[in-house]
């Protein structure tokens, strides 16, 4: 059985005092013992959170990090070996707004992937499709793409030490959300493409699904057999939301 796994990504969010509001928040939350919680600061507030949540078991990680795995001349890059030094443990690779706002691409993607890998970090790779990929019924073969590219690079091995998020692009921030089947149908493939290299290795990954997940559509979606939890964006923000949706992924 695959442990369900539930993550916020607080994305571009936050101040010190805010921040310090949503750890208080958080710490108070009644958590459920069978499903991975983890939360995505900004890298500024990585150690306040790191150090805020102490005691509480919920795993922190970044939204981003460098192509090369130790610390050196990259500037204004973050290592996944100062990220592990900070008490990280995951890292999300190929968020859609990095691959469509600062245009990251699939070779630069399987670099952040290898090199977080190489220090001890679970990447979260993040693979989804646009609206307009949607409409002209290219969405398997976009995702596909985007996953294939791993797999080629890395071997289908890499997917033993990480998790993958389906994040259809036209339903983060929006409040539309993928149905519950049309999540499925997708994660069926992924997984489906996984097992055509190494079934053991397709039946363990962990696939989260993001874009609009709150409380009220939580239950619904995980529910469905290929979806291990989500990666949360907006709701993730409201302490109590999260809690909630955390709890939707449990027993
Ligand atoms: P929302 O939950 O705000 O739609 O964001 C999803 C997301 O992008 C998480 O990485």
């Amino acid at each position: 059985m695959r442990r369900p796994m539930v993550a916020g990504n607080w994305k571009m969010h936050g101040t010190r005092a805010s921040v310090a509001e949503l750890i208080n928040g958080l710490r108070h939350l009644a958590l459920p013992s069978d499903v991975d919680i983890a939360v995505f600061p900004p890298c500024l507030y990585i150690n306040q959170v790191i150090d805020g949540l102490e005691g509480k078991s919920i795993s922190v990680g970044a939204q981003n990090s460098a192509v090369e795995a130790m610390q050196g001349a990259l500037t204004g890059e973050i290592a996944p070996s100062q990220l592990v030094d900070a008490g990280c443990s995951l890292v999300l690779v190929g968020h859609s707004e990095r691959r469509q706002i600062i245009g990251e691409c699939d070779g630069t993607l399987n670099r952040k992937f290898a090199a977080a890998q190489a220090c001890g970090l679970i990447p979260v790779l993040c693979i989804g499709e646009t609206l307009e990929q949607r409409e002209a019924g290219k969405t398997l073969e976009v995702v596909g793409r985007q996953l294939g590219s791993i797999i080629e690079e890395l071997g289908v091995g890499a997917f033993a030490r990480a998790v993958i998020a389906y994040e259809p692009v036209w339903a983060i921030g929006t409040g539309l959300t993928a149905s519950p089947q049309q999540a499925q149908d997708v994660h069926a493939a992924i997984r489906a493409q996984l097992a055509a290299e190494n079934s053991e290795i397709a039946q363990g990954v962990r696939l989260l699904y993001g874009g609009s997940v709150k409380a009220a559509n939580a239950v619904e979606l995980f529910g469905m057999p290929d979806i291990d939890g989500g990666l949360i964006g907006g709701a993730s923000l409201n302490a109590d939301e999260f809690g909630a949706i955390c709890r939707a992924a449990g027993n």
